[in-house]
């Protein structure tokens, strides 16, 4: 028998060989997916990052690698050499690419040998996600993430490709640094160097890119990777990835414009074709309307507001709400007129976890008007009220009375909620790309808890000149030059323009509570470089994550992460975060204020699997 070379070039890869390359004589390599075992002849599904191909040992044709394919196993790696043949027509297999043809093998090699696997590669969901995350580089095998990767590689190589063309140029920036605000908690580094000194992970390269600005460099952009320490959700991540841009001479709209051909782009790499120009709203508009500043816009549902038709009609919530400056809001639920009276409790219930007071209906059912406020409003006002919100015959108007903020909340989950229910998200709809640019946020948002102003998106945001003299007098009224791009109700950029005054910055520091010595103290590098002759700039960052998340209808951002974490922030196979060696601290001058034992304990990566 011939051996093969371990180390000769493979002729080709598995899941591309099709019926033109019969009688080809190939030579693959790749892991043994399945073997069937039929006596005489041993069928071997082999799979490589390109798919499966159906690779079969006849006892005829060579015993000697028909003897070895009987100690193959699941996971093994081998290389073949054999020859492409045609299956006959009850064989072909039409649900495989490669369904047409299969190798007889000449010769095997075994390349090494794999444990029997913690769980099976073709069954979605038979382990659970823990165990998966340890064992990730045997999940990342299935064919799923293979392509997830494969995409996310395509989207950042457009992303390049587009801004070099532009004449943007990629400019790294530090990762061990200063905190830079963005809204998170910093991760932080000890410096061995200095006791007592930390560095800061970026929660993005925002005030670096600024200072590029003034460095001159007039386009920059940086595939960068962020640090948030934050709560997890299945969008977010601790670290993740953003494509970072900013230029110099710039307004919102040559930035909204770049981005725009950005997502074309990267969407037609992908192989999707984008209208354009996209819509735009205001951030007060999206929120009356749709209930929350990153709409989804492939299903309409708009909330109505009844506020004046409700209004000193004696019931009490509502009137005290209304003379509070609040407002009265609501959404039709199509056909539910018919739903029973405890699924309607039942939806009152869980619109409190949305933040509502209460929920408030009016049903429509058989030319009756039914309502707990009837008596109140009346049946021509209760009618009025339901038609307005777009209820009709055999529909539920849903009211809530809140001030503008909670009520928009609550009626933006509802929104969702109400999407859900009634499958207003088709599968055509589902799968299409509904982008959405919001605009004027407000400046800065007050914190009733810590008595002070927050900024909206970050302190080196810009306000709209027309609202720069409220800075002192009316913070809470001043608009930003900041802008979001919202892609099916995901928030997927955000961006501003900046301020490239120093004397405006120290206001908005001001504002934001931030005294001049602290400001000294924390950022005297920008606020100096802004004083040496900073041209007007601004920029954008995209969520690279919550891109591919869109365009493989993946449902978690750990889809999309080669190496993710888990939600309380751990790396399950590696074993991160892990605990120091007393003279790793004592090397960095820390002592721990809870001994080792008396804090919970980041999982190990190195434990045996429980199975
Ligand atoms: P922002 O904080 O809005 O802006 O972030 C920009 C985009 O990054 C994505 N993103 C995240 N993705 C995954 N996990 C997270 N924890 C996470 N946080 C944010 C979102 C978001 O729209 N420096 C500014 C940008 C600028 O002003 O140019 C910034 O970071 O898709
Ligand atoms: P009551 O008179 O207390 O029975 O309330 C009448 C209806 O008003 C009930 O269906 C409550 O759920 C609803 N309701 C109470 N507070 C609010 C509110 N803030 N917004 C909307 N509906 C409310």
């Amino acid at each position: 028998m011939r051996e093969i070379d371990a180390t000769s070039h493979r002729s080709g890869m598995c899941g591309t060989l099709r019926a033109e390359d019969t009688g080809r004589s190939v030579r693959l390599a790749g892991w043994v997916h399945r073997r069937r075992d039929h006596g005489q002849l041993i069928f071997v599904d082999l799979r490589d990052r390109t798919g499966l191909v159906q690779v079969v040992f006849d006892a005829d044709i060579s015993a000697e690698s028909h003897r070895l394919a009987e100690d193959l196993r699941a996971e093994y790696v081998i290389a073949v050499e054999g020859d492409v043949v045609g299956r006959t027509p009850e064989n072909v297999n039409p649900s495989l690419p490669t369904g047409q043809i299969e190798v007889k093998v000449r010769a095997v090699r075994q390349l090494n040998r794999s444990e029997t696997i913690p769980f099976p590669l073709d069954e979605e969901g038979a382990a659970s996600e823990e165990l998966r995350l340890r064992y990730r580089y045997l999940d990342l095998r299935r064919p799923r993430y293979q392509r997830i990767l494969a995409l996310r590689h395509t989207v950042l190589l457009a992303a390049r490709r587009y801004l070099d063309q532009r004449g943007f140029l990629e400019i790294e920036t530090p990762i061990l640094t200063k905190p830079t605000p963005e809204g998170a908690r910093d991760y932080l580094v000890p410096s061995r160097v200095y006791p007592g000194s930390f560095y800061a992970l970026p929660q993005s390269p925002q005030i670096f890119k600024q200072i590029l600005m003034v460095a001159g460099f007039d386009r920059y952009f940086q595939i960068a990777r962020c640090f948030r320490d934050e709560d997890m959700r299945a969008d977010r991540q601790a670290e993740f990835t953003q494509v970072d841009i900013e230029a110099s001479f710039v307004d919102e709209a040559d930035v909204q414009e770049l981005s725009e051909g950005l997502m074309e782009s990267i969407f037609q790499a992908a192989g999707h074709t984008l209208q354009r120009p996209f819509p735009r709203m205001t951030s007060g508009e999206a929120m009356a309307r749709y209930g929350t500043d990153r709409p989804d816009l492939r299903f309409d549902l708009e909330i109505g507001d009844v506020s004046h038709l409700v209004r000193g009609k004696g019931f009490r919530v509502f009137d005290d709400t209304l003379e509070r400056g609040g407002v009265v809001r609501g959404l039709p639920w199509k056909g539910g007129a018919g739903v029973p009276r405890s699924q309607v409790d039942a939806l009152a219930e869980r619109s409190k976890g949305w933040g509502a007071r209460g929920l408030a209906w009016i049903k429509l059912d058989g030319g009756k008007v039914t309502s707990p406020i009837a008596r109140f409003l009346g049946e021509e006002v209760c009618r009025q009220v339901a038609d307005l919100v777009g209820a009709g015959e055999g529909d539920l108007a849903l009211l809530v009375a809140d001030q503008p903020e909670p009520a928009a909340r609550a009626l933006g989950s509802l929104r969702l909620w109400l999407a859900e229910r009634l499958g207003l998200l088709s599968q055509a709809a589902e799968a299409s790309y509904r982008f959405l640019w919001v605009t004027d946020f407000p400046l800065v948002e007050w914190n009733e808890a810590d008595r002070r102003y927050y900024a909206c998106h970050h302190p080196f945001t810009s306000p709209q000149e027309a609202d720069v003299e409220r800075l002192e007098s009316d913070p809470g009224t001043v608009r930003a030059r900041a802008y979001d791009l919202v892609l099916n109700g995901s928030e997927i950029a955000g961006g501003s323009i900046r301020i490239h005054s120093q004397e405006i910055q120290d206001r908005v520091f001001g504002v934001l509570g931030i005294s001049p010595e602290e400001a000294r103290r924390k950022f005297d590098f920008l606020r100096q470089a802004l004083s040496f002759g900073a041209p007007p700039h601004g920029g954008i960052a995209l969520g690279v994550e919550r891109i591919v998340m869109a365009l493989t209808g993946s449902p978690s951002i750990r889809d999309v992460i080669a190496f993710p974490k888990t939600t309380s922030a751990a790396d399950l196979m590696t074993g991160s975060p892990a605990p120091l060696e007393e003279s790793q601290l004592a090397e960095l001058s820390l002592r721990l204020a809870r001994p080792a034992g008396a804090a919970p304990t980041p999982p190990s990566g190195q434990d045996p699997p429980t199975r």
